[in-house]
């Protein structure tokens, strides 16, 4: 069974995610690489938080949190006629008031460095300042998370500051968080 999309790409699109895409998600998401320079690096998952978390996330309205998808026939070999799930794209702690939010993402190990991160984002960004009407979104990025960085300002974002020695790393120390910033009139249509 294939998805609703909520933005569609050129070899990406951003979708509902499905309850029996946990397990796989599970896996790929607990990855310690690609949990590394997320918040909590330390953390021990389990299956059933996996569900509680999809539970939580379609009754949440401060945060749209959707599926990144390889579009069919953009990836080598495919045969499953669906829209293959990659990462996840998000837009949290959504601020009707001052109309910001913070746009995390990640994808799966074995999609990274082929610009799929970076066309996610932009569907992102396209959805929050479109379809939300927001008008400003913040990222963080650990310093040593240079892909990441590399993704935001290929698509505008700008450092804003930092907070030297926040996070604490196993393999880097203590690293400075980088915030990042992209106002809504400064994308071009
Ligand atoms: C961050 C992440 C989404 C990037 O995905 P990706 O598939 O590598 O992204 P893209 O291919 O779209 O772009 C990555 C860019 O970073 C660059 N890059 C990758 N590693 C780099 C490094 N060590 N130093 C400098 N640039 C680097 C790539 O060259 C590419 O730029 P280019 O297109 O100009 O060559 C992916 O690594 C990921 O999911 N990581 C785990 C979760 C995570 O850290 N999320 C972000 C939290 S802030």
């Amino acid at each position: 069974m294939d998805r609703p999309l909520v933005m569609k790409g050129k070899r990406v699109s951003l979708g509902i995610y499905r309850r029996e895409e946990i397990p796989r998600m599970y896996r790929d998401f607990a990855d310690s690489e690609v949990q590394r320079f997320l918040n909590r690096p330390d953390k021990l998952f389990y299956l059933e938080g996996e569900y509680d978390w999809y539970d939580g996330l379609r009754k949440d309205e401060s945060s749209r949190v959707m599926a990144v998808l390889l579009n069919k026939g953009a990836g080598k070999g495919r045969s499953d006629g669906e829209h293959e799930l990659i990462g996840s794209v998000g837009i949290h702690d959504i601020d009707i008031i001052s109309r910001n939010a913070e746009l995390g993402y990640l994808l799966f190990r074995k999609y990274w460095g082929k610009g799929y991160a970076t066309e996610a984002v932009w569907l992102g960004i396209d959805y929050a300042f479109r379809t939300l009407n927001l008008r400003k979104l913040i990222a963080r990025v650990m310093e040593p998370n240079r892909a990441s960085s590399s993704v935001l300002e290929k698509n505008g974002f700008v450092l804003a500051g930092r907070l030297t020695g926040h996070h604490y790393l196993r393999s880097y120390g203590y690293v400075d968080e980088l915030y990042y910033e992209l106002h809504r009139d400064s994308v071009t249509d």
